[in-house]
């Protein structure tokens, strides 16, 4: 495993380089959708990181957000790349986006790494070898309970009308020290496991948003899972990823709001 981390990590940090660099550029933005955008600097970090996957490890599947990937049938290993995590934050200029790339195992995330080039935070994990920060062991935190937790959540890019997440984040709002809304799924994971957030709950994610912070999350001792305490499977309709303390708490109220969304 450590050498597919290896891998990961400098693959992250070159593919980093080139959004840093374009970062302090004016961007070239299309759309995909409605609002979802994506920028020359997506597919130039994805082409790298795709074109070095195919070369070190032919053999494995790819799944990349910009469609660059290659499904090697019956593979074992899927590598699973989102060259730009925090698309509409890269473009207006705020500074929260990363490049993550996981690695599954029959469908398991088993290494991860996320990098966010403006903060040269790289976190990255493997399975049963625990999370680090730029080489520095990390947790999640010891809050145990909601009110006194700082919780995170997102809403899909492709979903402008109607979000049933609104209600959520109202729920919490008033049942916690507070909700960010940062724009980038894979850092909110990583946040949770360095004890920045208590718990991170989003509907919709994609197996690139989430394949490489799990197994970060759970190697930092936190619990993931779907919103029902099920286990969470990639691509799946909604992901809880808490400290594992408040993940009882944190469901608790994800009932609440279901229920209460139709009434407003
Ligand atoms: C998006 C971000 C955002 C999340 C959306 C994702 P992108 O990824 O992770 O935080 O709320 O669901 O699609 O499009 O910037 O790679
Ligand atoms: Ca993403
Ligand atoms: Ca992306």
């Amino acid at each position: 495993m450590s050498q597919f981390l290896d891998f990961a990590l400098e693959t992250a940090r070159e593919a980093g380089a080139i959004l840093r660099a374009e970062f302090d550029r004016p961007k070239q933005i299309s759309y995909k959708g409605e609002v979802d955008i994506v920028t020359e600097s997506d597919r130039r970090s994805e082409a790298l990181i795709v074109s070095r996957l195919q070369k070190y490890y032919p053999s494995h599947g790819i799944i990349a957000e910009e469609g660059g990937g290659s499904a090697a049938a019956n593979a074992r290993y899927c590598w699973h790349v989102d060259p730009l995590d925090g698309t509409t934050n890269f473009a207006h200029g705020y500074p929260c986006f990363a490049v993550s790339i996981g690695l599954a195992d029959g469908g398991r995330p088993v290494a991860g790494v996320v990098f966010n080039p403006v903060t040269d935070e790289l976190f990255s994990a493997a399975r049963g070898e625990g999370a680090w920060l730029n080489g520095k062991r990390i947790q999640v935190s010891a809050v145990e309970k909601l009110a006194v937790s700082l919780v995170a959540t997102g809403f899909p890019t492709h979903q402008r009308k109607r979000s049933a997440n609104i209600n959520y984040y109202w729920e919490f709002t008033l049942r916690s020290h507070g909700v960010r809304r940062d724009g980038a799924a894979a850092i909110d994971l990583c946040s949770v496991a360095c004890g920045r957030f208590d718990a991170f709950w989003e509907f919709g994610l994609k197996s690139w948003d989430s394949a490489a912070g799990v197994v970060i999350v759970e190697e930092a001792g936190g619990r993931v899972t779907d919103l029902s305490g099920a286990p969470y499977v990639l691509g799946g309709p909604h992901i809880l990823a808490t400290n594992g303390r408040v993940h009882a708490e944190v469901q608790d109220v994800a009932t609440i709001a279901e229920r209460t969304a139709g009434e407003r």
